[in-house]
């Protein structure tokens, strides 16, 4: 458990998180996260959570609420980026609700996260909206000592299924960046 100044604290996710989880990664990311098209983002999100959460840390404020999350999964040996890399971990959401951000937490809860893996890399997919000019999180990455392993342009999602329209993050938005980062 971290004390961060502002009153934040961070511990593992339990079940009765899920549902702000889900709303938290909605919010942030919008249908970014998601493949095909759905109007139902926060009941997709609570799918995926129930299965997942064990996996995850939250930043919770003095009520308890909510207002960061960081997960890593299992090991695994297939990834989608075209990299022949063996066996490897994900990094899976790394959110920060948009009042508690550039205050550190995100940089804290993934290190919290990375720091008790030690039997093979982390991947990070990075995303990243047009408008930011990069991926959003490569500050928080560096800190972190991730570095770049494959930039895979602004066509990634789309040719996989994501990101077909934008349902409440940015509507205008027709492509967004993906990098590939990894952590050894
Ligand atoms: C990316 C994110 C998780 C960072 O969380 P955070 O708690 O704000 O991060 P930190 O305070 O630890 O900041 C780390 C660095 O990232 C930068 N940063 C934070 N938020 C940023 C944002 N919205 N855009 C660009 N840079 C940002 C900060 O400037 C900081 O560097 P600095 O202190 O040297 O200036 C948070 O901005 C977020 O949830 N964004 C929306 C969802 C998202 O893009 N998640 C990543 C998907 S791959």
């Amino acid at each position: 458990m971290i004390n961060f100044k502002i009153g934040i604290n961070i511990v593992r996710a339990q079940k009765s998180h899920i549902n702000q989880m889900a709303e938290l990664i909605a919010k942030n990311l919008g249908t970014c996260n998601l493949k095909g098209k759905s109007s139902d983002i926060i009941s997709q999100n609570i799918a995926e959570l129930v299965n997942t959460f064990h996996f995850y840390h939250v930043a919770v404020d003095k009520n308890g609420l909510v207002v960061g999350l960081c997960g890593i999964g299992d090991v695994k040996t297939d990834n989608d980026y075209g990299l022949n890399i063996g066996k490897h971990r994900d990094v899976l959401y790394v959110v920060v609700d948009e009042n508690f951000q550039r205050q550190g937490i995100g940089t804290t809860l993934l290190k919290n996260c990375i720091q008790n893996i030690d039997d093979c890399p982390v991947l990070y997919e990075a995303w990243g909206e047009i408008k930011n000019g990069d991926v959003n999180s490569y500050k928080m990455l560096e800190k972190c000592s991730f570095r770049l392993l494959k930039d895979l342009g602004t066509t990634f999602y789309k040719e996989h299924g994501y990101c077909p329209y934008c349902i409440n993050k940015d509507k205008n938005c027709q492509s967004c960046f993906c990098k590939i980062y990894i952590h050894e």
